[in-house]
């Protein structure tokens, strides 16, 4: 886990998470945050285990920590967060010790997690797409009716 808390204390990811931090500071709906970050880890790593996804454990973390990364700059200049993650991550992952391939794949799993297509598929874009939307406690937020999630994303049963 050397190179994921490389990444918690990488002065990059800390500036975009404080960023994030503050473009959310009055937001009512989910959040993209430490929290977040770590709910997504955390359901991607059963779901590894349990549906034998095989992936490494360092790739799940470092999937889950970037994936939100780029969220203030949606807010800052309606940039895609999913193409602003993408932009910045291979930075942080580079100065963490990823490789090249490494980084490529975390890099697309960034890019496809708002993309409801690669829901099926076998690999780390389908796991954190998945442990993404999974992560929301839709069944216990008060913001539910007025979130614009279709109900068929929503989570209005605890699955998992
Ligand atoms: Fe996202
Ligand atoms: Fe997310």
């Amino acid at each position: 886990m050397e190179r994921v808390n490389k990444i918690l204390t990488n002065s990059l990811y800390q500036s975009y998470l404080e960023k994030n931090n503050q473009a959310e500071a009055q937001r009512s709906f989910c959040r993209h945050n430490t929290a977040h970050f770590f709910d997504v880890a955390r359901i991607a790593l059963i779901l590894n285990e349990q549906e034998c996804y095989g992936q490494a454990q360092e790739i799940i973390y470092a999937a889950a920590l970037l994936h939100d990364i780029g969220r203030w700059m949606q807010y800052e200049d309606g940039t895609p967060h999913e193409k602003a993650g993408s932009m910045l991550a291979p930075e942080i992952l580079k100065s963490c010790g990823f490789t090249k391939e490494e980084s490529e794949r975390i890099v697309k799993a960034i890019d496809s997690h708002r993309r409801e297509e690669v829901k099926e598929e076998k690999n780390l874009s389908g796991l954190l797409y998945r442990a993404d939307k999974l992560s929301r406690a839709c069944f216990a937020c008060k913001m539910e009716k007025e979130c614009d999630w279709k109900n068929k994303k929503k989570n209005l049963k605890l699955i998992l």
